[in-house]
């Protein structure tokens, strides 16, 4: 992959919903610290797995370096756009450094608990594909891949995790400290985005944002919850079957993407 972004790309690349392009690039912010945290605990495990494991778990790692790095020049453009952002990535870093400190069973209990966040993110989206009508097809596509190789490599971090027999309790708190880590700095990175395009007081925005809230907890929450109980294994997930064909028409046309 290689996506570029030009420097007159507009970081309000969702023009009919504006809003919901700065909760996108507020996620993109932390890509680039959350996904080589995540990496770096998964590699350090994964040498004690099986061969076939060990396998795929290095390709996981290559994946999420990959939208790492694609992220990252996205993320130029943004802080070019939105310079206060670059402290709210500061912030981000310090957070995802002390994780990083911790011991290599929460480490790798947190990365299968990010895997079953990003997963949640990916069925989300796909329940609410309308609110990218419009968007810069350039942009929707790299959000789109990033996802759709998310519902790909679901099962991988938490094989990991299982492979070396770690404690379910350990798993429901690292993954309950993802979500809210992601989700704190993603409003963080949010508000700051609108505050700058002076968009914070709109009553839209607020209905938008509470709206999207509701319907992630009501409907995200109650798997990232049973993805930590005891029996359960992210097969047992129905994959959104959107996200197979956007890798799979790749190479179409982009008027033609589905
Ligand atoms: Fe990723
Ligand atoms: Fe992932």
């Amino acid at each position: 992959m290689d996506f570029r972004w030009d420097e007159d790309w507009d970081p309000r690349w969702t023009p009919r919903i504006p809003e919901f392009a700065a909760v996108a690039n507020a996620v993109s912010l932390l890509m680039p610290t959350v996904e080589p945290s995540v990496a770096r605990a998964v590699s350090a495990c994964s040498a004690n797995c099986e061969e076939g494991l060990h396998t795929q778990a290095d390709w996981w790692v290559r994946q999420e370096l990959q939208h790492s790095r694609q992220h990252r020049r996205l993320n130029l453009r943004l802080l070019e756009n939105y310079p206060l952002l670059r402290f709210v990535q500061r912030f981000a870093t310090r957070v995802y450094r002390w994780v990083d400190s911790r011991s290599v069973d929460f480490r790798i209990s947190f990365a299968a608990g990010s895997e079953a966040v990003a997963y949640s993110c990916a069925r989300w989206t796909e329940a609410h594909l309308s609110l990218l009508d419009g968007a810069d097809l350039h942009t929707r596509q790299a959000f789109l891949w990033h996802l759709a190789e998310e519902v790909e490599h679901k099962n991988v971090a938490f094989d990991v995790w299982q492979s070396q027999r770690r404690s379910r309790f350990r798993l429901a708190v690292a993954t309950a400290l993802a979500m809210l880590i992601l989700a704190g700095f993603t409003t963080l990175g949010f508000f700051t985005i609108l505050a700058t395009d002076r968009q914070v007081l709109r009553p839209r925005v607020w209905l938008n944002l509470t709206r999207w809230t509701f319907s992630y907890i009501i409907n995200e929450l109650p798997n990232i919850a049973s993805s930590a109980l005891p029996g359960h294994h992210p097969s047992q997930f129905v994959d959104p079957l959107f996200f197979e064909t956007v890798l799979d028409s790749w190479d179409m046309q982009p008027a033609d993407l589905p």
